[in-house]
């Protein structure tokens, strides 16, 4: 007998006990019963407040569990148990597994990376985002959903002055979002240039040669992309600069360099906020240079994106509106819960190159009875539906008070940065736009390079590994650089001095 065969070989129960299956069956899901809806209010209450006790007690962004004592606890778990277990054991195996262990995003030393304290509007929405489980691929799935979902798109392509013709759509962050920039770039590219539907035949023959430009520091996803989009790691070329942000003549030089080979440069992927920088390039002029050569122009705006709704710094995002196609990601300097992204089109109907239909989902006659069946432009199918999450929290807030919170941690950062550089025990690496800190511990005495290095990226271990701090971590011009991410409105300039000089106490241990 195989192991998917009945156990006893009979067959299904008399349709009584079938019934008291379904009975209790029912208490496993939300339904209309009165004692179902009571247990649920009562879990999301008690969950409510495991969260609250530990966010009111954690007083360091990570307990310091080694990898090791977290492997021991979950290995001795039975994690497809043949029998349920009652909710109340397992909401305390989670607080003393998962929730004691999990890194605070609110504690302001998580410094680490584009990881914020998501907005409180944003956790409701998270909890009617499940419990109603819409899937934003097809009408029939999410109506009203589909709706907010496109005016939250409509209304984002007005604010970024994308013109009349743009469209977005929800991504699952910047990677997606970046790989569908270049996806099209690289298919309208080939279409308009070579007559050839890449979707419908595949690479054409010019593909080899087709190159894409980016930043030294432009964000992995770009090569990712590259290789997934089969022009390959090889097809990515990284402008030369000096600094951190390439200017106009370094790229037009690339693009001649890359002509006199016989390459076809196709796009150009600009970054406003780069990961690790948070340096931002001069979109407009760049859009403007690539554009000259017939070039798809993709900014990546996963990070700075949100300083739309700054008052003070909008305009570092000058010129975004000249760009093909533009990577938003709310779940960095939006506060919005993972995942959450968008990416948006100058042209709506680039997105006809991705454009397919199944009978099942979204057939032809939908769009005719208005049914809108956002799958088309997407390439997830199933998809949540993430927009409530900045549909609500932008609501809560307001842009004004949500532009005040980005201005004050750029504020902070600047404050930061004057502190760093009147300290001759550290360095500052650079004068980011945004909200990071790169610098690096100084010993005193004559230490090489490499020793340095070692003492700064000991530091950032140690630190996580006591759990006191998760600080970021980068190199630049060949040396080792610490970096403090001021994502967090709710972080002070104490709270940060403090930890500086953490960072030097321990730095005397190590040296
Ligand atoms: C500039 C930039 N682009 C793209 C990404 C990838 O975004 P995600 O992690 O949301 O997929 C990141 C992630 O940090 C980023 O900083």
């Amino acid at each position: 007998m195989n192991a998917f065969a009945q156990h006893d070989g009979s067959t299904n129960g008399d349709l009584k006990s079938i019934h008291e299956a379904h009975h209790a069956f029912k208490s496993f899901f939300l339904n209309e019963k009165s004692e179902t809806l009571t247990t649920y209010k009562s879990l999301v209450s008690e969950v409510a407040a495991m969260i609250a006790t530990q966010i009111k007690q954690q007083q360091q962004p990570y307990n310091g569990s080694s990898s090791a004592s977290l492997l021991q606890k979950i290995s001795t778990l039975e994690l497809f148990p043949a029998k349920g277990k009652a909710m109340d054991v397992l909401l305390h195996q989670t607080r003393e597994l998962i929730i004691e262990s999990n890194i605070s995003v609110y504690h302001p030393h998580c410094l680490a990376h584009l990881h914020c304290p998501p907005l409180m509007a944003s956790l409701a929405a998270e909890m009617i985002i499940s419990a109603f489980n819409q899937s934003m691929d097809s009408w029939d799935q999410a109506p009203v959903a589909s709706m907010i979902e496109q005016a939250l798109c409509e209304q984002l392509c007005k604010i970024f002055e994308f013109g009349p013709e743009s469209d977005a759509t929800f991504t699952g962050g910047g990677t997606m979002s970046n790989f569908m920039g270049l996806l099209l770039a690289r298919d309208q590219y080939s279409k308009k240039h070579f007559n050839h539907d890449i979707q419908q035949k595949g690479l054409p023959p010019e593909a080899s040669r087709f190159r894409i430009l980016c930043a030294q520091h432009a964000h992995f996803t770009v090569a990712q992309s590259a290789a997934i989009l089969g022009l390959g790691h090889d097809a990515v070329v990284k402008i030369e600069d000096d600094g951190l942000e390439e200017t106009t003549a370094q790229l037009e030089r690339s693009i001649e360099q890359l002509l006199q080979e016989g390459l076809i440069p196709i796009a150009y992927v600009a970054t406003a906020g780069t990961t690790d920088f948070g340096s931002i390039a001069s979109i407009g002029a760049m859009a403007d240079c690539a554009h000259r050569y017939g070039m798809w122009v993709h900014i990546d705006a996963a990070y700075g994106g949100a300083l739309i709704f700054s008052k003070n710094h909008k305009h570092k995002l000058a010129g975004i509106e000249k760009a093909d196609s533009v990577t938003i990601d709310f779940h960095k300097l939006f506060y919005q819960p993972i995942s959450c992204g968008v990416f948006m089109v100058k042209n709506k109907t680039s997105f006809e190159l991705i454009r397919l239909h199944a009978d099942y989902l979204n057939p032809e006659g939908n769009e005719a009875l208005g049914l809108l069946d956002l799958v088309y432009k997407s390439i997830q199918t199933t998809r949540r539906f993430d927009a409530l999450k900045p549909f609500l929290a932008l609501q809560h807030v307001g842009t004004e008070t949500f532009g005040d919170m980005l201005d004050y941690t750029i504020a902070l950062a600047e404050n930061i940065s004057d502190f760093i550089e009147a300290d001759p025990q550290f360095e500052l690496a650079y004068r980011t736009p945004i909200n990071a800190i790169v610098f690096r511990y100084l010993p005193e005495g004559d230490l090489s390079d490499t020793a340095i290095d070692n003492i700064n990226d000991q530091l950032k271990t140690t630190l996580l590994l006591s759990g006191k701090a998760i600080v970021g971590q980068t190199r630049l011009h060949e040396k080792s650089f610490l970096k403090f991410t001021l994502l967090n409105p709710m972080t002070t300039a104490d709270d940060i001095i403090q930890l500086l000089n953490e960072v030097k106490q321990l730095a005397k241990k190590l040296v």
